[in-house]
């Protein structure tokens, strides 16, 4: 018997496949599911072995795949476009959906169902590696490195993510803090996933007086100079993240190697709030660029994302704060039609920078390193490389000499899955 969890994401293919399974002796339909939680949870049972899914389901993403896998559930998709569609089928492979069906003709659903085979995961799984621990001396060196920039997505966690990933690939000890009060995507841009977050626990441990002895209890090991506190699970759980506690994490942090933060984008502080000590939204994100040692400030190379970059620098000076401000413009290609120069010209106009980078758009290997759940720095050798390489030069000049002579390494030690 064949037990099969449908998610149809309110498409009118639904009834079409209910019919065609439901007159199967050799199959079930366990549940008709409202959303990706609800199939998330309805795997998580252990009842089912083939999930029929919308391919555009919201919020379906590689690691809600990943789940469905770890519980032993085959995916199917189907779509109402046409399967053979250049972007139907990068969507599959991007979520390693082995079979895609077309929403129009469902007959052969049922043998899908019953004779699917699951392709191996190839993503990458991290071994468990013990967090970073405190160093005896030289903690005064390490430096706090907040990643902001304006709404928009213009690529602060790639930036941050990978900032840090080239730290320890040089062998210098870095913790990746995900300080984003709107939402976490640090865990999954390096496949850890299924943690319980890091910033909860710290939070929680901060409160109760216990960080500076357990910090590495809510600590990730990802590889061997690499340690990450993985950000909110959801973003309504900001209210559980004060700004003291944001302050002993990364004090807690600094004692184990560099800090790499990645934060939200919003700057609004709310006064009432802060006086009568209640939470505020952007606390993680403001206490930490307070607490910078530089602020990398990610713009996108886009008309609109340049003009919410001008904007942002702006917000960022009248903040107030003293860390030198580096600006890194993200996605720069050929077709924008404005010379690096003409950019720089702009930037200027705003802020006295403590340098200018640009990082080519480059989807594919972005996409790459996406998939495979490990940093870009690790899995191409391109131009993105290269430029985040040198962005890292200039944040962390110390670095530079401690990787010369020797060979780079991925910053995780990974095996892969074996097929
Ligand atoms: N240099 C690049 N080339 C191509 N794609 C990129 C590049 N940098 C980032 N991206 C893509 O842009 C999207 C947004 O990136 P990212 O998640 O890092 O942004 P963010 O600013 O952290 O967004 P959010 O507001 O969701 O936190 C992602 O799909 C990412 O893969
Ligand atoms: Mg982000």
């Amino acid at each position: 018997m064949t037990c099969v969890l449908l998610l149809a994401a309110g498409h009118a293919w639904e009834a079409t496949a209910l019919t065609g399974l439901d007159g199967r002796r050799d199959v079930t339909v366990l549940k008709r599911c409202v959303d990706v939680d609800d199939l998330l949870a309805a795997a998580t049972t252990g009842q089912a072995d083939v999930a029929v899914l919308a391919l555009d389901a919201p919020g379906l993403d590689p690691a809600s795949v990943a789940h469905l896998r770890r519980y032993g559930v085959r995916p199917i998709a189907v779509t109402t476009a046409r399967p053979d569609d250049l972007d139907v089928r990068e969507q599959a492979q991007r979520l390693q959906v082995p079979a895609v069906l077309a929403a129009s003709d469902l007959s052969d659903l049922a043998r899908a169902v019953t004779s699917v085979e699951d392709v191996p995961d190839t993503r990458e799984h991290h071994e468990v590696v013990p967090p970073l621990p405190e160093v005896r001396d030289g903690a005064e060196h390490h430096r706090t490195i907040v990643v902001w920039g304006p709404g928009g997505a213009p690529g602060r966690t790639t930036v941050a993510v990978n900032l840090a990933a080239e730290v320890a690939g040089r062998g210098a000890p870095v913790v990746l803090a995900d300080l984003d009060p709107w939402g976490g995507s640090v865990a999954q841009q390096l496949g850890v996933l299924d943690e319980a977050s890091g910033v909860l626990g710290g939070a929680r441990l901060a409160g109760s007086g216990q960080l500076e002895e357990r910090f590495g209890s809510v600590l990730r090991g990802v590889g061997e100079h690499l340690s990450v506190l993985t950000g909110l699970p959801r973003a309504d759980r900001w209210r559980e993240v004060r700004s003291a506690h944001v302050e002993q994490i990364l004090d807690a942090g600094i004692r184990r190697g560099h800090v790499v933060v990645d934060t939200g984008f919003a700057l609004e502080e709310d006064g009432a709030a802060d006086l009568a000590g209640r939470p505020t939204r952007n606390a993680m994100t403001t206490t930490a660029l307070d607490l910078a040692d530089e602020v990398v400030v990610v713009g996108a190379a886009d008309p609109v994302g340049l003009a919410r970059l001008a904007r942002g620098l702006v917000d960022l000076r009248e903040r107030g704060g003293a860390a030198p401000v580096r600006v890194v413009v993200n996605r720069m290609r050929a077709t924008i039609g404005w010379s690096e120069k003409e950019i720089a010209g702009m930037v200027e106009g705003f802020t006295r920078a403590a340098g200018l980078h640009f990082l080519p758009d480059d989807r594919a290997a972005v996409d790459r390193a996406l998939v495979s759940g490990s940093p870009v720095v690790d899995s191409s050798e391109g131009a993105l490389s290269r430029a985040i390489a040198g962005l890292t030069d200039a944040v962390l000049p110390a670095t530079v000499r401690e990787s010369r002579g020797r060979l780079r390494g991925p910053v995780g030690r990974r095996r892969l899955r074996s097929a």
